[in-house]
């Protein structure tokens, strides 16, 4: 336990460091800007921006954002930071980029003086959200990859304004795009439908035409996030109410990861001057759940935050039951990762070949 929490508050120290060069800006960016795609595993707050009687899944209220600073909830499903805050401190920003939603006017416009963030990057990641239009639509409105994609598509415009055409492809070709998706749609599926293969193709098709579309509007270098052994969150837990994982669905989430892995062996040969890195979420978190104490967690099966079996038969909220060492959980809710957790999947996606082919983040956006 000593040597966990040992590796634990070393994390932090790393964390304190690169938050502050981040803070002071000691050196530029690597990457003029950062987009985010996705479900909550990298919403920043976009839901918040959709009205309550909208929209279901939210995470704009304590115990979420405990352990962000000030402890607000922002809307991110942690107690702290989520991957791609991680991500966007790595690559040298103060802080990962705003929700697409928070930039707008109360006439839903983008006003003038928020026209010049734009090219430093902003997230479209809503949770509840996948691949199929139809996915998440037991939370009232979320906002799913397409209309994300569209989303992009008018920033992109607005980005071309401030910069002319050239130096909007400039821009943008250099910036990296970000993308975690699927998970929402295995676990929809499963609720009503076992079968695997041929789900797995149709969400494969869609996501290979929402990353063309990308594509065709400038975007070239893809860091793309897979789906976790989504069989061992909290709930599952609380469903089957055993410790062990759904098979089935792991099952379906390695099915994904190597259509994905496929998929974008294809598209980038086909799509000229296409750079990805495809980050593989399956093997990363085995290990973890296998050797806990290795990687300074204490608890595996069980939610931070919650309520009744497996502290997951509840969403995270002010009424709920909060663990008292949040980061020796490698879960904070029914579905997310801690901070820690995601602390960990962020060092690897950016430095470890063993979990991201053909190249790390890292090397995606080196000169
Ligand atoms: C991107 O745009 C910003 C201005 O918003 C500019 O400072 C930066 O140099 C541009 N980067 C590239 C690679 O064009
Ligand atoms: C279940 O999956 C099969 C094969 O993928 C498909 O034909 C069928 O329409 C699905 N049923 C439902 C209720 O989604
Ligand atoms: C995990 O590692 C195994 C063994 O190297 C590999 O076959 C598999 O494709 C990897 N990814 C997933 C999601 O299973």
């Amino acid at each position: 336990m000593a040597k966990g929490l040992r590796s634990v508050f070393s994390v932090w120290l790393i964390v304190l460091y690169l938050g502050m060069l981040g803070l002071h800006e000691c050196y530029q960016p690597r990457v003029p800007g950062v987009y985010i795609f996705g479900d909550s595993t990298v919403d920043v707050g976009t839901n918040h921006y959709l009205t309550e009687s909208e929209c279901r899944s939210r995470a704009d209220f304590l115990y979420n954002g405990i352990d962000f600073p000030h402890s607000i909830p922002t809307g991110r499903f942690s107690n702290g930071f989520n991957i791609v805050d991680y991500i966007a401190i790595f690559l040298g920003f103060k802080m990962s980029p705003p929700p697409f939603l928070s930039l707008l006017d109360k006439n839903k416009q983008l006003p003038k003086r928020m026209i010049r963030l734009l090219s430093r990057g902003v997230n479209f990641a809503s949770g509840g959200s996948g691949i199929l239009d139809d996915t998440g639509k037991q939370w009232g409105k979320v906002i799913p990859f397409g209309e994300q994609v569209e989303q992009f598509a008018i920033v992109r415009n607005k980005i071309s304004e401030l910069l002319g055409e050239e130096g909007a492809a400039a821009n943008i070709s250099e910036s990296l795009f970000l993308i975690s998706v699927g998970s929402n749609d295995i676990l929809e599926h499963f609720a009503y439908n076992q079968s695997g293969q041929a789900y797995i193709t149709t969400l494969m098709s869609t996501y290979e035409s929402r990353l063309r579309n990308l594509f065709d509007i400038g975007a070239k270098k893809f860091g793309i996030i897979s789906v976790a052994p989504i069989g061992c969150i909290p709930l599952i837990h609380s469903v089957t109410q055993t410790r062990d994982c759904f098979g089935p669905m792991n099952e379906h989430a390695q099915l994904f990861y190597k259509a994905l892995h496929d998929m974008l062996l294809k598209l980038s040969s086909e799509c000229k001057g296409m750079m990805y890195a495809l980050a593989d979420a399956y093997n990363m978190t085995t290990p973890i759940l296998e050797n806990p104490q290795k990687f300074g967690f204490n608890e595996v099966t069980k939610a931070c935050c919650g309520k009744g079996n497996f502290n997951a038969e509840e969403p995270c909220t002010p009424n709920a039951k909060v663990c008292k060492y949040h980061n020796e959980y490698l879960f904070w809710d029914q579905y997310h990762p801690t901070q820690a957790a995601s602390y960990l999947a962020a060092l690897a996606v950016f430095g470890n070949h063993e979990f991201v082919v053909p190249i790390t983040f890292g090397q995606l956006v080196s000169p």
